[in-house]
């Protein structure tokens, strides 16, 4: 049986590369309309599957990614939270961002949060980033909580290059951590 390497651990989360059986469940999560509200749009089954792979790889070339999340509890898969490098040009990039996505019913619960604040410490203490930046649509109010909360600081708003002109969710928030 494939036990994937667990790179975090804590009170009540495993931070772990991604395993088969995550597949299914993030589709779903994928695929629901709460979750990806702050998106332009829902991911099917192919775009999902493309995207694990990217994640997948990406956690194996730099030993730091997007990182499964699992609850000690249940054992059950419920998101990701982690690092990754954004694909588009902007006054901050290249750089690092820390970025999460938590399944509906695991919401609310303080998990993004204790999942963020140990991807900070492990990307500036174990992997010795020197800064770590965070963006999202000025109105997702949850996303931008978890910011603040993890002792990011506000550096202003920017427009996303990757979304139209006219598009309600052109506008960011952006978070930085030294
Ligand atoms: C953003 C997300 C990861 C937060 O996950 P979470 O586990 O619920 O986060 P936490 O419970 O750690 O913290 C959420 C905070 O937002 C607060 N919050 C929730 N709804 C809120 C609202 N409408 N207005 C203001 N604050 C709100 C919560 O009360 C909590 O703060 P508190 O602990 O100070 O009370 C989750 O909502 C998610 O997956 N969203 C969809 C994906 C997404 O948008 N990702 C970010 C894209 S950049």
């Amino acid at each position: 049986m494939f036990t994937p390497q667990v790179f975090i651990e804590t009170p009540r989360l495993i931070l772990r590369q991604w395993k088969a059986s995550d597949h299914e469940p993030y589709i779903k999560l994928n695929r629901d309309t709460n979750v990806m509200e702050f998106f332009p749009s829902v991911l099917s089954r192919e775009e999902t599957l493309a995207q694990i792979e990217r994640i997948s790889n990406h956690i194996t070339q730099y030993g730091y990614g997007l990182f499964a999340l699992e609850r000690k509890d249940n054992h059950k898969f419920i998101g990701f939270t982690g690092l990754s490098h954004p694909s588009f040009e902007s006054h901050f990039t290249p750089c690092v961002e820390i970025g999460w996505r938590l399944s509906r019913a695991n919401w609310d619960q303080g998990f993004a949060t204790e999942a963020a604040k140990a991807c900070l410490d492990y990307g500036l203490h174990t992997v010795k980033l020197g800064e770590i930046y965070s963006f999202t649509s000025v109105y997702n109010v949850r996303s931008e909580q978890v910011m603040v909360k993890t002792g990011m600081v506000k550096q202003g708003v920017f427009d996303h290059p990757l979304i139209e002109d006219g598009d309600i969710l052109k506008q960011h928030v952006l978070y930085k951590i030294s």
